[in-house]
């Protein structure tokens, strides 16, 4: 038995799909019987168990872990939910993924295996900058340098919106913080607005934002400086996450941005060294469609036995080249040396000045 949580929601209900007649059964939980029965009975032709259950009951959340070889949690906001999900799969004897999750506290597993951090972001945006240092590390020693550019033009889903407004708070990441001589260096960085960066189709906003994910993987590659970049299409969304009062208002606002434009979703990462500067870019029209081929891969990856016990960091676990291949149809990803090096932080040209 598979359980979802958040199992008709937008990440859970194509990570469910994605899931289905792989390996076993599967069970829809939200707190809205009504809909977790109606995906079942429309999506899945009522193959799979529906299940009223929210995450702030324990006891609720426990009936719906137990009997469950894997609980896969999408439901969110995940800052709210932090590692109540993780410990009632864990206490209810079954393996457990997280499509986001990066800040939850990482408990005892009790011998099961957990993946937290398995989506675009935060999930790809750790395990692809470790692709290109591994690529990278036989032609010319350690990496250097990392810049990362994310992000695009997408709605806002209550969940994600709701995280998005989270995420202002310091300890789940630092804006405008950069990572200098191996440290994280407060203040570091500015906005750059109206900017043209490649494979983005017209002009961004890029807001600099250390994430906990992005201290922790320039930790661990030995980086001397990165430059995380949340990209924006428009500032409405920017200006929201500071006034907005509500998750579902910051979501209107998103919807407002969107409007009768298309979506699209950027992942441009840059690893300089003595090998040069190599870009990865993936992109895609779903980001949410994106986060479930990554959550629905790591899932499989536990149930077959590839993930060891304990409890681990998507990116610090799963093999990137099986996880790109895992991405077709959802995402295209190319690897190039032929993009030169983006430095929006280097000094601007002043017209007039010798
Ligand atoms: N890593 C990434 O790149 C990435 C990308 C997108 C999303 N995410 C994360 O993935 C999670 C889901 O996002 P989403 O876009 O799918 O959001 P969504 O469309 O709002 O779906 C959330 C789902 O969770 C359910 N839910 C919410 N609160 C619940 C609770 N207390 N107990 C049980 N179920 C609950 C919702 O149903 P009810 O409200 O009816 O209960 C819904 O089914 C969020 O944490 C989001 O931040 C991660």
């Amino acid at each position: 038995m598979i359980g979802v949580l958040g199992g008709y929601g937008t990440v859970g209900a194509t990570t469910a799909l994605l899931l289905t007649g792989r390996a076993g059964n599967v069970r829809i939980g939200g707190r809205d019987g009504a809909a977790a029965r109606k995906f079942v009975a429309d999506a899945l032709d009522g193959d799979g168990e529906a299940w009223q259950v929210d995450a702030f009951d324990p006891d609720g959340l426990a009936r719906f872990c137990r009997g469950c070889r894997i609980v896969v949690n999408c439901a969110g906001p995940s800052y709210l939910l932090r590692d109540r999900v993780a410990r009632a799969a864990f206490a209810a004897g079954a393996d457990y993924v997280d499509a986001a999750g990066d800040a939850a506290a990482l408990s005892a597993t009790g011998g099961r295996t957990g993946v937290i951090s398995a989506g675009m972001l935060p999930g790809l945006t750790g395990l692809l900058p470790r692709h290109l240092a591994a690529l990278a590390s036989p032609h010319g020693g350690p990496a250097e340098r990392l810049d990362v550019y994310t992000g695009g033009l997408d709605r806002l889903t209550p969940a994600a919106a709701g995280d998005f407004l989270l995420a202002g708070q310091e300890e789940q990441g630092a804006a405008l913080a950069g990572w200098r001589d191996g440290g994280k260096v407060a203040r570091a960085l500015t906005p750059a607005h109206d900017v043209e960066l490649p494979y983005f189709p017209g002009p961004v906003t890029a807001y600099p934002y250390l994430s906990v994910e992005a201290e922790r993987v320039a930790a661990e590659l030995g980086l001397a400086e990165a430059r995380w970049y949340n990209v924006m299409t428009g500032d409405r969304v920017l200006a929201g996450a500071s006034t907005a009062t509500s998750a579902a208002e910051l979501a209107r606002i998103a919807e407002l941005e969107l409007a009768g434009r298309t979506p699209y979703y950027v992942l441009l990462f840059q690893l300089t060294g003595a090998h040069g500067t190599s870009t990865l870019v993936v992109r895609t029209a779903d980001s949410y469609a994106l986060t479930a081929a990554v959550t629905a891969h790591a899932a499989r990856a536990v149930l077959a036995g590839d993930v060891p016990a304990g409890l681990h960091h998507a990116d610090a676990v799963l093999d990137p080249v099986r996880v790109l291949a895992d991405l077709e149809g959802v995402a295209t990803a190319e690897i190039t040396d032929a993009v030169a090096p983006i430095d929006l932080a280097a000094p601007a040209f002043e017209e007039g000045a010798l």
